[in-house]
């Protein structure tokens, strides 16, 4: 894997959604029960950008038009064959990593 480093691991608190753009690609980062996690930040429906939207547990809820993204995987709740690009991270000396492929 080619991992990117994206941002210090104190800077995305428990619950928190940031965007990041590792060589430009749009990138959403969010951490839940301790885990970061990585997938897309544009929304399937319309590109809205997913950071601006809420997570609640592991649900991330678009905030134009509610769609709903279980951030384990990037699928959506209603049609899982509908989802969003999910990025494996790893954490590593106080850094959080994205692999893009
Ligand atoms: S753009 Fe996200 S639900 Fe429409």
């Amino acid at each position: 894997m080619n991992w990117i480093y994206v941002l210090d691991d104190a800077a995305l608190l428990e619950g928190r959604m940031v965007p990041a753009y590792p060589i430009g690609v749009n990138v959403l980062l969010a951490r839940v029960e301790g885990v970061v996690f990585a997938v897309s930040g544009r929304c399937a429906h319309m590109a809205c950008p997913l950071f601006t939207g809420k997570l609640d547990g592991y649900t991330i809820t678009c905030p134009c038009h509610d769609w709903q993204y279980d951030v384990r995987t990037g699928k959506f709740l209603d049609a899982p064959e509908i989802g969003l690009t999910n990025y494996s991270t790893k954490s590593e000396d106080g850094k959080v990593f994205v692999s893009l492929k």
